[in-house]
């Protein structure tokens, strides 16, 4: 990876991948682009480009002019949002998929792009969910998820375009918050606890879902997309989780370090029929054989670190 281009780069993993690879490749060396511009470091931190990823010719000639030898593709609405506007996300989900994928082949770069733990449904095994089994999501997202996957393996095999992908679980940062899915309440509640010391989750007890903090989530898409294709017998995309949590249990967790915080429930339907779609947990194991697939963070060193940045950020 040397000349990237990255969509959605000031969204929630892209605010913090952009400066990543920067520090890694050079600063000159990454095109962040976005559908908006805000003063964040991504934005004014290198080169910087307004681009709504459902114009393909501006993403073609944006990555022809940096000269880009890898896409990295995060542009996309969460679980929850495009539950909301369906049409819309299958528009931008997979138009934007499609652009990224056509602009990758025309100018022969590799590829990255992110699935999901949505990815599964009602009828995929629940506990240690393993690499190769059945998928068929109940959302708009996990059908966007599974599309995609297929999409990009579609492109390997038919056009040789070296794609790579991750299923992430929810991810977890002090940095930029998630918008509109279904595990950012293991976000809000670090938030909460801090500025009010209670969190009202929307996510019912005893409801599990895979997690992973930011940092582990960025290592692992650096390792994969530098990892020797030949070891690759996946492609779109590898499991990967460092750990799988209930609302109750992030809550004693933060109660640890928070004396007196206090979690209630309130739940909302929508957001809990999603998770309860969703696997428990998943394995990584083909992530690890693969490409040495490793989370450094579990949920007692994540809550120490995003308490102690939080409370510096928020002061
Ligand atoms: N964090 C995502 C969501 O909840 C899962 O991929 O939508």
């Amino acid at each position: 990876m040397k000349r990237i281009m990255i969509t959605g780069a000031l969204g929630q993993i892209g605010s913090e991948l952009t400066i990543k690879l920067r520090d890694i490749y050079g600063a000159d060396n990454v095109l962040a682009t976005d559908i908006r511009e805000n003063d964040s470091d991504a934005a004014k931190g290198g080169p910087f480009s307004i681009l709504d990823v459902m114009d393909g010719k501006k993403m073609a000639s944006l990555a022809e002019n940096h000269k880009a030898d890898t896409i990295i593709h995060m542009a996309a609405l969460l679980s929850a949002t495009a539950e909301a506007n369906p049409v819309f996300a299958w528009n931008l989900n997979m138009g934007g998929l499609m652009n990224a994928l056509e602009t990758a082949r025309e100018q022969k770069c590799q590829f990255f792009t992110p699935s999901s733990i949505g990815a599964f449904g009602p009828s995929t095994p629940k506990d240690l969910t393993p690499q190769d089994t059945v998928q068929r999501p109940t959302t708009m997202y996990g059908v966007n998820k599974v599309a995609g996957e297929l999409l990009a393996d579609y492109y390997y095999h038919r056009f040789a375009v070296d794609t790579r992908g991750l299923r992430f679980p929810g991810l977890i940062s002090y940095v930029a918050p998630p918008g509109g899915g279904t595990t950012d309440y293991a976000v809000e509640i670090y938030y909460e606890a801090i500025k009010n010391g209670r969190y009202t989750s929307y996510i019912e007890q005893g409801t599990y879902m895979d997690m992973m903090y930011m940092p582990d989530a960025l290592d692992a898409i650096i390792n994969l997309m530098e990892a020797s294709p030949e070891k690759l017998i996946h492609r779109n995309s590898f499991n990967v989780s460092a750990m799988s949590f209930s609302p109750e249990e992030i809550s004693a967790e933060i109660k640890k370090h928070i004396t007196g915080f206090e979690m209630s429930y309130d739940v909302d339907p929508i957001r809990q029929s999603i998770a309860d779609s969703w696997p428990n947990s998943i394995d990584s194991s083909a992530a690890k054989e693969e490409w040495g697939f490793k989370a450094k963070y579990d949920l007692s060193s994540m809550s120490i670190d995003m308490l102690n940045k939080l409370k510096a950020k928020l002061g």
